[in-house]
């Protein structure tokens, strides 16, 4: 068998995940619902409930109708426009990324964050006082010695895996090392726990958080205790006498292979199927990580041969066999506050005449509009003529674009015709244009800006997509801004949104019609696109937590979509 790739365990690495979330936003305008079982609704399903619903018998992705049988007094709310949890996500992104020093802060989707905190932590480690640890401050800023919180450095906080392990206790001044991995995660336990009590009192959030050395194991062990709970995975990591004493090997090998993140359900069944028609494997039923990684002859050689082709990036045996051993050596991004792309979609029963596609056009251009402003600026303090952050006490303030998107692409999905296969992604086609400098005029309306929009650029684009006056109908449109340039360089707060744009999705060439990636696959189909891609498509650049970069392309293809892009050079190479 191959030999376990090494761990490197300098990084400490914090995973948020906020509880009942669309919920909780909810609950946090009306806090009378969180005594209440609270469902909120997408079309006919439960997209999330609270807590005191799932105590009930609800779940997420329930039938409305369902959901009523089982709790009839279940409160319901309506959470299809998105703007609101938008809103709300990037406010306590920002108010968390506040706390934070050098160390990368990366938004998954609407609420999760990871964050890497190894520079506090070390600065931490270093001040602490092996003489009276039970009375430690942890520093939240460098220049200020007042800045932080007082804790208990001999006992680490929140829950811990192995459950009911106190092998990172501290009491005992002969094994205090602040090098430690152990002392290390003891401290990034208590700011977990400090950042969790700020975000509850100071916005009315609770979260989930899963502590560690990276954003997989940091997420994984993160689930362990939920809700408003948290989790640190115990050391020894890496052990070199027995490796299967690793805490990391014992937390992983009961898992299934699917439960990894990283690890997309497309190379999931392809393990799994590669290892059930082994003889030595079990049923498909039950097979964990520890199977898989224990089967003779399992290796990255072997995981390459089975995961190579068509969009599968190079070197993904050696990435799936590390993450197999939850070794994960992926930075935590940053500065992801500004999306690469915004694109808003939505669904139509039958779209088959001009004026109705030019009203919805329009809508979909007046959301656009709403979305690019929410995202894409910021208020500013200018201060002797430079930008510099919002919380500056003088100068002269305003709201200013972050990154300002150079095309415009349109795409349209035909309604499928008789005869022929429903919702191949290569039946959707799109049209780009250079975006015109109006749409970032802050002082016009949303809708005025829509309406010019929309008569000036998207009709004739609309009318180089669908030439005829009629015989066509179509199932989707999408209208989204690409191709985006960072105008401020440094951000205000003093990371470089540059490099974000660094790992911007390559755009395909004006008017081509590349496919694009379908909406998340864990939303129901009748769920409305705008809905499903919205909370997704911010991470939809090249990210191992995320998606791929396409070899044949190079368009950047979330895991979901990776299948229906095959096909699609499949299709277009016969
Ligand atoms: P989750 O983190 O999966 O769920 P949650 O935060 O509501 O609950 P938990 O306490 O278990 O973490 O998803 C985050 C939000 O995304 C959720 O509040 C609603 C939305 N969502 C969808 O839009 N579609 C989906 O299929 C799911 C699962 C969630
Ligand atoms: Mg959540």
């Amino acid at each position: 068998m191959a030999a376990a790739p090494l761990r490197d365990d300098q990084r400490i690495i914090l995973h948020f995940d906020y509880d009942c979330f669309y919920a909780s936003v909810f609950e946090v305008e009306q806090p009378i619902l969180k005594t209440l079982p609270l469902a909120v609704q997408q079309k006919q399903i439960v997209v999330t409930c609270n807590y005191e619903a799932r105590r009930r018998g609800l779940h997420k992705l329930q039938l409305i109708k369902e959901a009523k049988k089982v709790c009839p007094d279940v409160v319901i709310v309506l959470g299809e426009d998105l703007t609101k949890f938008r809103d709300a996500s990037k406010d306590l992104y920002l108010f968390l990324r506040g706390f934070i020093w050098d160390g990368g802060v990366e938004k998954l989707g609407f609420d999760e964050i990871f964050i890497d905190v190894t520079d506090m932590i070390a600065y931490n480690a270093a001040m602490l006082n092996p003489h009276d640890l039970s009375h430690s401050f942890f520093h939240l800023n460098r220049q200020d010695p007042t800045v932080g919180f007082e804790f208990d450095a001999t006992n680490l906080y929140g829950r811990v895996y192995p459950d009911g392990a106190s092998a990172a206790d501290l009491s005992s001044r002969a094994e205090f090392d602040p090098l430690q991995l152990r002392t290390r995660l003891l401290l990034a336990s208590h700011l977990a726990g400090y950042l969790r009590g700020q975000l509850e009192d100071q916005k009315g959030y609770t979260a989930t958080a899963g502590i560690s050395t990276s954003k997989t194991l940091a997420k994984l062990v993160g689930t362990v205790h939920k809700p408003n709970s948290q989790t640190t995975l115990l050391p020894p990591y890496a052990t070199v006498k027995d490796p299967e004493e690793s805490n990391v090997l014992k937390f992983l090998d009961s898992r299934e292979i699917r439960a990894i993140p990283g690890i997309g359900s497309k190379s999931s069944r392809k393990i799994i199927s590669y290892v059930t028609a082994s003889e030595h494997a079990k049923a498909e039923d039950g097979l964990t990580v520890r199977d898989i990684r224990l089967l003779p002859g399992m290796g990255p050689p072997v995981l390459e041969r089975i995961l190579s082709g068509p969009g599968a990036p190079r070197g993904i045996g050696m990435r799936v066999w590390e993450l197999l051993h939850g070794v994960d050596n992926s930075p935590v991004g940053e500065a992801r506050d500004v999306p690469t792309q915004i694109s808003i979609e939505d669904s139509y029963g039958s779209l088959d005449n001009f004026e109705v596609a030019r009203k919805a056009m329009i809508a979909l251009a007046a959301s656009l509009i709403r979305r690019m402003r929410t995202d894409l600026t910021e208020k500013y303090t200018d201060v002797e003529g430079e930008a510099t952050s919002a919380s500056a006490s003088h100068g002269e303030t305003g709201v200013r674009w972050l990154a300002r998107p150079r095309s415009l692409r349109l795409s349209t999905v035909p309604r499928s015709l008789p005869g022929s296969e429903n919702g191949h992604s290569h039946s959707r086609i799109s049209h780009s244009a250079p975006l015109p400098q109006y749409v970032f005029n802050l002082d016009e309306s949303e809708d005025a800006l829509a309406e010019r929009l929309v008569r000036e650029l998207t009709t004739s684009m609309f009318r180089k997509l669908h030439r005829e006056r009629t015989g066509w109908n179509l199932r989707v449109l999408n209208l989204a801004v690409t191709n985006m340039v960072d105008l401020v360089g440094k951000h205000s707060s003093g990371r470089d949104i540059g490099r974000m744009f660094q790992r911007q999705e390559a755009e395909h060439p004006e008017g081509s019609t590349a496919p694009q990636p379908l909406p998340m696959p864990n939303t129901p189909q009748s769920t409305p696109a705008v809905a499903s891609e919205a909370v997704w498509e911010e991470s939809d650049e090249e990210d191992e937590m995320t998606g791929v970069q396409c070899n044949a392309c190079g368009a950047s293809i979330p895991h979901f979509a990776r299948t229906a892009h095959e096909v699609y050079h499949t299709s277009a190479s016969q």
